[in-house]
């Protein structure tokens, strides 16, 4: 069965470009840009996701982030944190050792500010460029080829990887300098965290007080209430499943970096705080790889 769902791509000009990490985001990321006509060399640590992605998409495999990333005009990566992606760019087998004067960094994974900040710093000084660019829009986001992208960088730099970027992205869009991409992530966290909470008490009470709540989702969800979470997580939290989706463990890495920019910044998110507390006991309960959506177990069990 194909990995990533059909998409009708814009036109644009053909690019040498690699991708780092073939997890569940990048794997069908890096599939639309190939779907797309661009020339792809793919980079993952465990070998055997290249191998498989390589029999399904054509293109190349190389062993290190630095020969995937040689002779390529953009490197996206998608990796797990900022320590990851730090191993994936820097260092003698890092993408930035192997990249031309010119040549621009791309990544999407959900990192801190602070790294994307360092590593643009790093990158002017070799004669490369870098975007910070996390993602919205989750794994059928990524399969589906419509996720939104907050980046922050140069325009002019932005203008350049934009239309490449489309072939997996609905709304690519430049929110500021560098680190602004990684800000806006945290400002979807802060919203998804106290949505989630909040659509969790409504359904738990609904079913404390025996309503059809299938029914009453579908009813409020043409209403003020309405939200994505509503829309794609409510049947299923309505049905206690959750072995799919946006992993608790990643969004307490997310919540993480929000908490530590807001001791920075000076800004108060008490209801994020206590939230993040919530997902430690999701965890606790054995659920760090449990969608984001099982907050409601806390109010079952
Ligand atoms: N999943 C979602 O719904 C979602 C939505 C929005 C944003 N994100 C963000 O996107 C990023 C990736 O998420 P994911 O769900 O795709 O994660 P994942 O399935 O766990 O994949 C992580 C990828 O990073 C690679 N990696 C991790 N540490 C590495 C290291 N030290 N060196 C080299 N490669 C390393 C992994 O390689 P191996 O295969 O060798 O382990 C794998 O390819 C995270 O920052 C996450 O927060 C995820």
């Amino acid at each position: 069965m194909a990995s990533i769902g059909t998409k009708n791509y814009e036109p644009t000009v053909a690019r040498k470009v690699a991708f780092l990490g073939l997890g569940v985001m990048g794997l069908p990321m890096a599939g639309h840009l190939a779907r797309a006509g661009h020339d792809v060399t793919v980079y993952n640590r465990s070998p055997g996701k290249a191998r498989a992605w390589v029999e399904e998409f054509g293109g190349r495999s190389a062993p290190t982030p630095r020969e995937a990333a040689a002779g390529a005009q953009i490197v996206f990566a998608c990796v797990g944190n900022d320590d990851d992606l730090r191993s994936v760019v820097l260092g003698a087998d890092g993408a930035f050792a192997g990249m031309a004067p010119g040549a621009v960094f791309v990544d999407h994974t959900t990192a801190s500010a602070d790294v994307a900040r360092e590593l643009y710093a790093k990158a002017k000084e070799l004669g490369l460029n870098f975007v910070d660019a996390p993602v919205s829009g989750g794994q059928a986001g990524a399969v589906n080829g419509v996720l939104t992208i907050m980046c922050g960088g140069e325009q002019a730099v932005f203008d350049a990887i934009k239309p490449v970027a489309e072939a997996f992205g609905r709304a690519v869009t430049l929110v500021g300098a560098p680190g602004a991409g990684q800000l806006a992530k945290m400002v979807n966290q802060i919203c998804i965290a106290g949505i989630v909470q909040g659509l969790s008490e409504a359904i738990a009470f609904g079913q404390a007080a025996g309503l059809d709540m299938k029914l009453v989702l579908d009813v409020i969800s043409k209403g003020a209430a309405q939200s994505w979470q509503m829309e794609n997580r409510g049947g299923t939290m309505v049905d206690d499943k959750f072995d799919f989706g946006f992993a608790v463990d990643w969004m307490r890495k997310d919540l993480g970096l929000v908490l530590a920019e807001a001791r920075n910044n000076g800004a108060r998110l008490p209801l994020t705080a206590l939230v993040d507390q919530f997902y430690g006991d999701v965890q606790k309960m054995g659920g760090g790889r449990w969608d984001t959506s099982s907050l409601i177990k806390r109010l079952r069990d």
